[in-house]
């Protein structure tokens, strides 16, 4: 029995001057689904994205949140209707603490509205709910890191940052991209478990990586783009064994890796 769709994203195109970054591009994501996005830089998977939050306006194509036609809605709208965003080159307020990162969303409509973080109504002092919210999400509050000012912190805890402040709007859907790009083998290892957690906090979620090890152990279904084509889609063991991502791979070390490890 196949869940509804959350997102349906139909013949999403985008153009810059002579350029289809993206081409034609359709899928589904389900209640529940952890959709893995990869594919080789320059395929277009930051544009989709982008394209689905508002960020940048299609050329062609639809997509629908929950039946709802979003295709031209502003990017704060978008969020406003529960569907978030991490950026892959991070913005953190570099001169405020990490905490005070979070009062901004915490103050919008919808965290207002949907009581925020784990809901049931009252918000109370957005200083705390930020604290508590990145204490979740591993900063450790007894060393005092929420505190820290965002340009002092690493990129492990500046990718975290990323995806406190999309739990701030107590989202839907989170769109990932590139969470585990320049972390360390064991600082990935640690985000795992929080990435399976927000699933069964009920988030829908899309994954953009190119840790192909640590995403198909979490994804359960995967979307390969190649030159702002989908190439494949399928479970993360159909996509492995596919003929033609490995050749859009070819030579590389990771998917001889994985494949190895599958
Ligand atoms: N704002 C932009 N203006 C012009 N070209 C862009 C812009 N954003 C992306 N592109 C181009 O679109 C293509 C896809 O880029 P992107 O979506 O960032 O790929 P990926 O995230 O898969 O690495 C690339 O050729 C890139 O240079
Ligand atoms: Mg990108």
């Amino acid at each position: 029995m196949t869940e509804p769709s959350m997102l349906h994203v139909e013949e999403a195109t985008k153009a810059f001057g002579g350029i289809l970054a993206l081409n034609r591009v359709s899928f589904d994501l389900r209640q529940g689904d952890i959709l893995g996005i990869i594919g080789p830089n320059g395929s277009g998977k930051t544009t989709l994205v982008n394209c689905i939050t508002g960020f940048v306006k299609m050329t062609s194509g639809h997509i629908f949140f929950k039946g709802h036609d979003i295709t031209s809605k502003p990017a704060h709208k978008i969020a406003d209707m529960g569907v978030t965003r991490t950026f892959q080159i991070m913005r953190p307020y570099y001169s405020l603490p990490a905490y005070k990162n979070l009062v901004i969303p915490l103050f919008s409509p919808r965290a207002k509205r949907t009581g925020g973080w784990r809901g049931g109504g009252k918000l109370g002092d957005r200083n705390t709910v930020g604290i508590d919210i990145l204490e979740e999400i591993g900063f450790e509050r007894d060393s005092f890191v929420p505190y820290k000012m965002a340009s002092t912190l690493p990129t492990g805890y500046l990718k975290r940052l990323e995806l406190a402040r999309c739990l701030a709007l107590r989202p839907e859907i989170i769109i990932c991209d590139e969470v585990f790009s320049g972390l360390s083998m064991s600082e990935i290892a640690s985000m795992v478990p929080l990435i399976e957690r927000l699933q069964m906090d009920g988030i829908t979620l899309i994954m953009i990586e190119h840790r192909l090890r640590e995403l198909f152990r979490v994804a359960n279904r995967v979307m390969v783009l190649n030159f702002g084509q989908k190439l494949v889609e399928g479970t993360p063991q159909e996509v492995m064994a596919d003929e033609k991502v490995k050749e859009a791979y070819f030579g590389s070390e990771e998917v001889e890796e994985v494949m190895t490890y599958a």
